[in-house]
């Protein structure tokens, strides 16, 4: 199926903002041996990048907001569209050499999730979802989340929080119910990376707090769009609000949202 003139704009904004993060990612691996590491390089790609992107979509979609994780909330003329954008989720793993990161852009239409980009330049893996025509990866093969109904057949991705981040205790409390009842649980470092490969079936599921709006946008429309389930950790469509996510398929979806909940109160 060929994709929508919005698509390809959302597509080339991310291809060449992920050239600039390509080039910067060469560059990390050779800053690694100084004592410091390269903090600040990689704080003047991220900017680099959103730079790209805000400058991309407000050529190519005249007048819509913005709501971008450095640059903040930018009110457009255009009141009823909004995109956001984390231009580099995985901080930690671009900082560290590691080549999972990923570029993620969502827009909103009057306050729905109507289209996602999830892009990954080093693996140059692009995931793309409209609401209501699908999720696609790299143009091509349609995506459908894993359809496994046993929980203790899944592969379940999760956010571990760290210094500095609220809610160790809860965590360890959700963690130790998830390890109990599931095949395995993975940590990629990048919450729109964890949400496409949801929509990609590579994972069965994924659960995490205190993420931000443009951790999750894209990632939200792809997982819908392959059909899966999206929720906040109560099971209600507030993600943004609470910063928690669930999402699975839809008969897992049924099992977690409990499982979490009990866990999360014991
Ligand atoms: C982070 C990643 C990570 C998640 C953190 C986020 P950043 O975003 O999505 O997977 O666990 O909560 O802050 O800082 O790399 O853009
Ligand atoms: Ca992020
Ligand atoms: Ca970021």
């Amino acid at each position: 199926m060929a994709a929508s003139p919005l698509i390809n704009v959302m597509v080339a904004a991310a291809r060449k903002a992920g050239r600039s993060l390509n080039r910067d990612f060469g560059e990390v691996e050779n800053l690694q041996v100084s004592i410091k590491g390269p903090a600040n390089f990689v704080t003047a790609a991220d900017h680099r990048a959103e730079d790209i992107l805000y400058n991309e979509l407000s050529k190519a979609r005249e007048g819509y907001g913005f709501l971008m994780e450095e640059r903040g909330e930018i009110e457009g003329k255009d009141k009823s569209h909004r995109w956001i954008i984390d231009p580099l989720d995985g901080t930690t793993n671009f900082l560290h050499s590691i080549p999972l990161f990923a570029i993620s852009i969502g827009l909103e239409r009057e306050g729905e999730l109507v289209a996602g980009v999830v892009y990954n330049p080093v693996l140059d893996e692009i995931y793309t979802a409209e609401k209501g025509k699908g999720a696609f990866y790299n143009d091509r093969r349609r995506l459908r989340v894993a359809g496994r109904r046993d929980l203790s057949d899944c592969v379940v991705a999760t956010g571990i929080p760290h210094r500095g981040r609220p809610q160790h205790e809860v965590f360890r409390k959700e963690l130790r119910v998830m390890m109990e009842n599931t095949a395995g649980i993975r940590r990629t470092g990048s919450a729109a990376i964890d949400l496409a490969w949801i929509a990609a079936g590579r994972f069965d599921a994924f659960w995490e707090r205190n993420l931000k709006a443009w951790d999750m946008a894209a990632g939200i429309v792809l997982v819908r769009e392959a059909s899966g389930v999206a929720s906040d950790l109560n099971g209600a469509d507030d993600m943004f609000a609470t910063g928690g996510i669930i999402a699975t398929n839809s008969q897992i979806h049924r099992r977690l949202v409990p499982i979490l909940k009990d866990a999360a109160s014991s």
